[in-house]
């Protein structure tokens, strides 16, 4: 059972007021340092250009754009984990290329095209704290780049069959790069995953799609026209009209082993293909791993993973394939605040050959097809997950839905209480029996909102400071849960988000649900990734696309146009035009962050 009302965690801090200023601003006792900023070298490598002339060639040895989730893996010393040293591996998830050339997307060619596939995927640097201060270590022999080409093994029920043949894969075993990668999970046995989200954005629809492609297509937003990083134009791979199968190789879990630069990445096709937000990992109690997942979209579904087999902390090698044998499921929440998770399994109703689900691989390559075949519960665009390190209990921001409730849209549900969802929220559950059960109990954490606002069902019930678009999510080690935002820049600080200010970072108590403003964000810019260092006395997070505006590309000729940060605020950083980066915040006095 889950007591409520007794005191979590302390969380100690005098919270920070809204802001619109173009920095990042924390509590007066902590310490902010800018760690890692895209272009900075993942080792020994080329510098940063502030011009942006940095070559494909230099940005696939440099840090990617937009920064997203992220995860310290501490270097283990005398058996125990040190906190002053690390690999930080984290994803670059998109990029504007109104920022990454010079020009922009004028005189658009296969060098820029290049370049934007170099500056999407995963950094892992080496990282270590010298007295006060954190830095790359450089060189560092961990120091690896996966990009939107790097070779990616698919394993699992999808591989080597015919959705994922193409002609330079015509075995369909190994797919080239991971990109739009948003958040991520950590295994037990130390690996990092990272999670494919938009990928259609990346695609030339077919103009005469064959064989119910589609349908398929449609089912996961591809279209005619709708690349918008226009890769398709220089890197045919990217048109779906000569190479149909591409498509189905991307939306995938990626699972990445940051202590071995030299192994391929593997795509884990057993977990679902969606625009996959994050994979939060936990063990149930018999050991089997389970793994709860997100498909960020408005009225897509929330999904988890059981493994058939245990976790086996004694044979690290036998834990490399729990992640391709077990049992995909989708949540059905009730009225009455039980739910169900469905098992996505071939031949079991609505999802045999005659509903067009030939075997698993199609279940798979469609689990959205297959998630509305068995009748899951629409949600409010499912984003990170936590889970409560002693509870269990599970936690998932549903960012927002302005289209819940119209006319041509899927009404108002208790798991989704909102019409013109403006402002997201957070629900949370229990399996029963543990992590694995097939049954749940739920509730909200807390409806998002502003307590100003003139319309009633808008204010939401947030005890504590106000804020909408929950997106990051994580607990720390003590029970706190920190809560990041993700406020769309064509709404930042304008009609329901008039006085919500830049997006932030707030603390829970879950017990109480008092929720306090930790830190607030320069302009344009969302927080997203966060992860810290064992004692806890540093936390790093991601300051990502700090001066987007609502196109989301910048003005080549202006392009400190809304935000010049970090360079605005830090005087050792370069600047030239704004970076994502991540940041390193401590206590002045060492202690716990938080606290
Ligand atoms: Fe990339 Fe759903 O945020
Ligand atoms: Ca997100
Ligand atoms: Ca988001
Ligand atoms: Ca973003």
């Amino acid at each position: 059972r889950v007591m409520r009302g007794k005191a979590g965690p302390t969380i100690g801090f005098l919270p920070v007021g809204v802001s619109q200023k173009d920095l990042v601003q924390v509590p007066n006792d902590y310490q902010v340092q800018v760690l890692y900023a895209w272009g900075d070298p993942i080792s020994d490598g080329p510098a940063f250009k502030p011009d942006a002339s940095n070559s494909a060639e230099d940005q696939a040895l440099q840090a990617g754009m937009h920064h997203d989730g992220m995860h310290f893996f501490p270097f283990v010393k005398d058996g125990k984990p040190v906190s002053d040293r690390g690999l930080l591996v984290l994803n670059h998830e998109y990029v504007d290329d109104g920022l990454l050339h010079p020009g922009g997307m004028s005189g658009w060619s296969a060098a820029k095209v290049a370049k934007s596939q170099a500056a999407h995927g995963v950094s892992v640097v080496e990282v270590r704290k010298q007295g006060n201060r954190w830095e790359v270590v450089r060189p560092s022999k961990y120091a690896r780049r996966v990009t939107a080409a790097t070779p990616i093994w698919l394993s699992g029920p999808v591989a080597g069959s015919d959705w994922v043949k193409t002609a330079a894969d015509p075995k369909g075993h190994l797919a080239f790069g991971t990109f739009n990668n948003c958040a991520m999970g950590v295994t037990p046995w130390g690996t990092y995953l990272t999670c494919e989200e938009n990928f259609n954005n990346y695609f030339e629809g077919s103009a005469k799609p064959t064989n119910g492609a589609g349908a398929l297509e449609k089912r996961y937003g591809i279209k005619k026209g709708g690349s918008i990083y226009r890769w398709n134009e220089f890197d045919a791979r990217f048109d779906l009209n000569q190479h149909p199968n591409e498509a189905n190789r991307f939306g995938w879990v990626v699972e990445i082993d940051p202590w071995n630069p030299m192994k391929p990445p593997v795509k884990r096709t057993a977990l679902g293909r969606i625009k996959h937000e994050g994979a939060t990992v936990t063990l149930a109690k018999d050991g089997r791993v389970v793994v709860y997942m997100g498909d960020d979209e408005r009225f897509e579904y929330l999904y988890k993973y059981v493994s058939k087999d245990r976790y086996d902390p004694a044979r690290p090698g036998a834990n490399a394939d729990l992640l391709d044998r077990g049992t995909l499921y989708v949540a059905r929440f009730g009225e009455d605040g039980k739910g169900r998770w469905l098992p996505l399994v071939h031949g079991r109703p609505g999802l045999t050959s005659d509903n067009g689900f030939a075997d698993q691989a199609e279940v798979l390559v469609k689990t959205r097809l297959a998630a509305d075949a068995v009748g899951a519960t629409k949600m409010d665009r499912p984003e990170w997950i936590a889970v409560h390190p002693v509870t269990g209990e599970v936690y998932c921001s549903l960012t927002n839905n302005t289209k819940r409730g119209a006319a041509d849209a899927a009404a108002t549900d208790k798991a989704n209480p909102r019409t013109d969802n403006v402002y997201g929220h957070i629900i949370r559950w229990r399996d029963e029996g543990g992590a694995a059960g097939e049954s749940f109990g739920w509730d909200i954490f807390a409806l998002a909102g502003d307590p100003a606002n003139p319309d009633p069902a808008k204010r939401g019930n947030i005890k504590g400071d106000a804020f909408g678009s929950p997106d990051g999510l994580w607990f720390d080690p003590e029970g706190r849960l920190w809560i990041q935002t993700d406020v769309s820049t064509s709404v930042l600080n304008q009609g329901d988000y008039a006085n919500l200010g830049n997006n932030q970072m707030l603390c829970a108590d879950v017990e109480t649900g008092q929720i306090k403003r930790f830190l607030t964000g320069p302009k344009g810019c969302e927080i997203t990734g966060i992860t810290r260092t064992p004692d806890g006395s540093t936390l790093f997070i991601n300051i990502q696309h700090p001066g987007e505006n609502p196109l989301e590309r910048s003005d080549p000729a202006n392009p400190t146009a809304i935000s010049a940060w970090p360079a605005n605020q830090f005087g050792d950083v370069t600047g030239g035009r704004p970076r994502s980066a991540t940041i390193a915040i401590s206590r002045k006095d060492g202690k716990v962050v938080g606290v």
